[in-house]
């Protein structure tokens, strides 16, 4: 009886510390799973207040910003907030040298000031099924990988025909647990999304590169945007009659910040992790594929932050094309740092022994599992030189341009080959404006110097047979000097500026399919595909289904093995709670790092002039006179927070909410020991920060002084709180 008792007490710890920090949970699933623990760590609300389909919860406040970010609705007319960084291609796309939004910020004074931007969505979720069985329904043991993904296929056709939505929503199904699982969502996606406010770069993205993925962090990394929906409140495509959506629920914004200890939840889209990978493929991320690619990008950074620095045109054209390439160009490195220092593969390797030992002890799990580690690993060892090549292969023709553009010319070809006249004008058409669109932010002089520098590494450092035929002869023919190679392939090359595009696709659909395939940066980039489809492709897609299967298997092990364990799914942008303490850490000895940054800090940090931390002088005089409003506590005013909350990419923008469900930050980056959370979460340094919310509304109300926005928004504190 005693042993039973204490056998009981030790399950329930064991299940308390999978539960406990790590994890992305389904909120449908809240209030079954994760409801106790949540209360445990200081939640006040009930899960039903988080998810429900019959009435408005917090859930409904929460959209998908573009399919990349999050944001919410804190206002009941609609406005959103999200990160600088989320709603930054808008901010760009708004810019030019007369009104120059990144530089200055933007504030909308009334609705009538508000921008429109051409492709932005929002998309809430209005429920979410478990259909597994419908999806799986009919499959057999005995069937291929392709006639099995065959009929998943079918099966969710059927789904999506069957399941009863209105007119204005859509379905989506999506696989979870490495499709051991799938879930259906029915969305609504309101596509007049307005540029509302956004304050200077130089506040919004204080630091830069430098302070990216670091703590102590004094970014204020938000932008406001508003949806508008028809007359009747549904989702309509833009109109200048549309009207602010009237949200079935928006946040309400705390004003009294956070302490320490205190519990906090990110409600938001998480893009992608793997924390269930073999040991192997943690070792080659480390050993291969992050090192190469973080490789390609340091020589393409140095190359765009030249011209940046140099030319105003040229800073404003990349900003947003320089911040992509750096973000996961840094959080690589930090990822790198993160599974070295943590030991991580040694750990995998230790769930993999004692997962060994409870399948070699039970007959059934024998049967099902042996011999599944193994397989994994030789599957990992072979694909190894082909990941490699992938990785070359495609940061560097995603890096020269010239070579996307010439890419986008094969829908053309390809149509009038098909089709004849019919298709083809329509792809040409197509083609032109896509062009068009990227001609803006481009310039043939960093191009070409992109051009120069990366073929240099996709010859030096690959395998011959990887490397185009074609590029190694026309490197002949310029005495191996890849500076005039590059002059010879843009002076052959019609692909990359306007006007020479128009001589290029001037003419009859068959001279000008002649021309497009007689374009030397054309016959280039199909020759670097051809070359590699032959060479890797086939291997490597032959590989990657073999993994996946064996990780399907694998995840349903882990689940049939560790039965006390929890298990959350690996993220794949489908709305998640994560939730987790406030907490402080130690990134190394002797060293601990406060949950909590100030304008101090800001100030500390403040460089006149400086390309990252510089400052708009009001925000100083607004220091200097202490200036803080009922924003700042004790004369100080509130900037950053950090939490213990497991966060990705998509998370940025997602809304941190305290006990009651009250907005108290905005979520927008991780800390650089811990940015390995995605391959192997460690609860002892993986933290999420957060703006503090008091910051973004000081931002607001003081610096940009739209006193308009701070109207329409719900305040609350303790003395209002029931
Ligand atoms: N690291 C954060 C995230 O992954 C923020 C990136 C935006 N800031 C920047 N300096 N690029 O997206
Ligand atoms: N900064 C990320 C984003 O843009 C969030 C993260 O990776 O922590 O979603």
């Amino acid at each position: 009886m005693k042993k039973y008792f204490l056998l009981a007490i030790i399950g329930l710890s064991v299940f308390y510390k999978g539960f406990a920090e790590e994890g992305m949970w389904l909120p449908q699933l809240l209030q079954s799973m994760n409801e106790k623990d949540m209360k445990r760590m200081g939640m006040k609300i009930n899960a039903s207040d988080i998810y429900n389909i019959n009435r408005g919860s917090l859930k409904d406040a929460i959209v998908s910003f573009g399919g990349f970010c999050t944001a919410e609705v804190i206002s009941d007319k609609g406005l959103l907030l999200t990160n600088h960084h989320c709603g930054f291609d808008a901010i760009q796309t708004h810019s030019s040298l007369q009104n120059n939004y990144i530089k200055n910020g933007f504030w909308a004074y009334n609705n009538g000031q508000e921008l429109k931007n051409e492709g932005l969505f929002a998309t809430f979720i209005v429920r979410i099924e478990d259909v597994t069985k419908a999806v799986l329904s009919g499959l057999r043991d005995d069937l291929s990988e392709k006639e099995r993904q065959g009929l998943i296929d079918k099966n969710m056709a059927a789904l999506k025909q069957m399941v009863k939505k209105e007119s204005y929503q859509d379905i989506l199904i999506r696989s979870f647990f490495e499709a051991n699982k799938y879930y259906l969502f029915v969305t609504e996606t309101y596509r007049d999304v307005r540029l509302v406010g956004a304050p200077p770069s130089s506040i919004g993205n204080y630091g830069k590169d430098t302070d990216n993925w670091m703590w102590p962090r004094h970014t204020g990394d938000f932008s406001m945007f508003r949806i508008y929906a028809g007359k009747n409140n549904k989702p309509a495509a833009y109109s200048p009659d549309n009207v602010p959506y009237q949200p079935k629920r928006s946040l309400q914004i705390s004003l009294d910040g956070v302490k320490e200890g205190d519990f906090t939840m990110v409600f938001g889209f998480p893009g992608r992790t793997n924390e269930y990978l073999h040991s192997s493929a943690i070792e080659q991320t480390v050993r291969v594929n992050d090192p190469a690619k973080v490789g390609i990008r340091t020589k393409a950074l140095q190359v765009i932050d030249g011209f940046m620095r140099s030319d105003e045109t040229i800073g404003i054209q990349y900003a947003k094309k320089y911040a992509n390439i750096s973000n996961a160009w840094k959080k690589w490195q930090g990822e790198i740092l993160g599974l070295t220092k943590s030991n991580a593969v040694q750990k995998r390797k230790e769930m993999e022994d004692g997962f060994e030992k409870i399948v070699l002890s039970k007959p059934e799990l024998n049967v099902a599992y042996v011999g599944l580690l193994n397989n994994l690993k030789t599957a990992y060892d072979k694909i190894e030189p082909y990941g490699f090549a992938r990785d070359y292969f495609s940061e560097i023709t995603s890096k020269i341009e010239i070579l996307g553009f010439a890419n986008q010319l094969k829908a053309v070809v390809n149509a009038y080959e098909k089709n004849g006249e019919a298709g083809y004008a329509e792809a040409k058409t197509k083609a032109i404006k896509r062009l068009e669109d990227d001609y803006g932010d481009y310039s043939v002089a960093v191009d070409k110097k992109l051009f120069e520098v990366l073929m240099d590494m996709y010859v030096a450092d690959q395998k011959d047979n990887y490397v185009s035929p074609f590029f190694k002869s026309l490197l002949k023919q310029n005495n191996n000097n890849y500076a005039k190679t590059a002059d010879a392939v843009f002076s052959q090359s019609k692909v990359y500026d306007s006007k020479k595009l128009q001589t290029l696709l001037t003419g009859s659909a068959k001279d000008v399919t002649e021309a497009i395939t007689n374009d030397m940066a054309y016959q280039l980039i199909l020759d670097m595909q051809e070359t590699f489809s032959k060479e890797v492709a086939g291997n490597l897609n032959a590989l990657q289904a073999e993994i996946n299967q064996l990780q399907r298997i694998y995840m349903k092990a882990q689940m049939d093995v560790f039965t006390k364990k929890a298990f959350y799914p690996d993220a794949n942008s489908t709305l998640r709670v994560t939730y987790g303490n406030v907490k402080d850490y130690q990134p190394r000895d002797g060293v601990k790092y406060e949950f909590q940054s100030y304008m101090e800090g800001v100030m500390e940090k403040y460089v006149p002039g400086d390309y990252e931390f510089d400052l708009p002088k009001k925000m100083i005089d607004l220091y200097n006179k202490k200036d803080f409003g009922r924003w700042g506590v004790n004369g100080r005013q509130p900037v950053c927070f950090i939490a213990a909350n497991h966060t990705t990419g998509g998370n940025s923008g997602s809304p941190a909410l305290d006990a009651y469900g009250n907005l108290v930050g905005l979520n927008f980056d991780r800390v650089w020991e811990g940015t390995m959370s995605d391959i192997n979460y460690d609860p002892s340094i993986c933290r999420n920060i957060m703006v503090d919310i008091r910051y973004v509304m000081f931002i607001v109300d003081k610096y940009a002084e739209a006193k308009n926005l701070i109207a329409e928004m719900k305040f609350v504190s303790k003395k209002t709180k029931k």
